[in-house]
């Protein structure tokens, strides 16, 4: 869940809205049906639900390291964080200082993609699903997701639209799993996580 933060020097980074809603939900509507979930989080200000284990992190590199940590455990993993693709060549030790009349250019490079890589590793029986934030193109932008990344299920959100995707309480997502007709699901954050996990559960009863 959440966002990463790439830090640029000690005051500075990249990172995106992500607030956790969406994932931290996704938490709690498992652990409420009896699962045992580790939320794996970028930093965000909520809560997390009781009876899960938390591990906080603040990079991708960081999220990397603790999903494959968790990953050989898990039945079902659901990667609903907005990861950083990019961190600066060189993050400065030092708060970087304004010089005159010059601009400041950043070199940033890729971050490695966690949900490719769990997709990579993916145990027979193990559910990966993923999610796919767009802003154009929503279907083919999300098979060409599922498809790169080898996931079951990708549940694609228009992160343009009005109460859609990244920090607002509601979400509008298409769940698409290999072999199932999509399903469509609007509303609370927390309803939309519900159906999200029918449609795992869906998928698990057919594999
Ligand atoms: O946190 P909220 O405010 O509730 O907002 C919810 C949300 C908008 C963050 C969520 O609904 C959502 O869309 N999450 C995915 C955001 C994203 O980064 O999408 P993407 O299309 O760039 O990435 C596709 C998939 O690959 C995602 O499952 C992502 O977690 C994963 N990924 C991406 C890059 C990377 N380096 N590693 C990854 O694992």
């Amino acid at each position: 869940a959440g966002p990463t933060h790439e830090y640029i020097d000690p005051v500075r980074f990249l990172s995106n809205p992500s607030s956790g809603k969406m994932g931290f939900e996704i938490a709690r509507a498992a652990w409420y049906r009896g699962a045992e979930v580790t939320l794996v989080s970028g930093p965000v200000s909520l809560v997390p639900p009781a009876g899960v284990s938390v591990v906080n992190v603040t990079s991708a590199q960081q999220m990397y390291e603790a999903c494959m940590d968790e990953a050989a455990d898990a039945d079902i993993i659901i990667k609903a964080a907005a990861v950083g693709d990019f961190r600066v060549q060189e993050e400065s030790a030092q708060k970087i200082k304004r010089k005159k009349g010059e601009d400041l250019v950043l070199s940033l490079v890729q971050n490695r993609d966690i949900a490719a890589e769990l997709g990579r590793v993916k145990k027979p029986g193990q559910i990966l699903v993923g999610f796919a934030a767009e802003t154009q193109d929503l279907a083919a932008n999300a098979q060409k997701k599922m498809a790169s990344k080898n996931l079951d299920i990708i549940a694609v959100n228009d992160v343009l639209a009005k109460g859609v995707g990244f920090a607002c309480d509601t979400n509008s997502i298409t769940v698409m799993a290999r072999g199932c007709p999509d399903v469509k699901c609007s509303g609370g954050k927390d309803e939309v996580a519900d159906a999200l996990l029918d449609a795992v559960l869906r998928s698990k009863t057919r594999g």
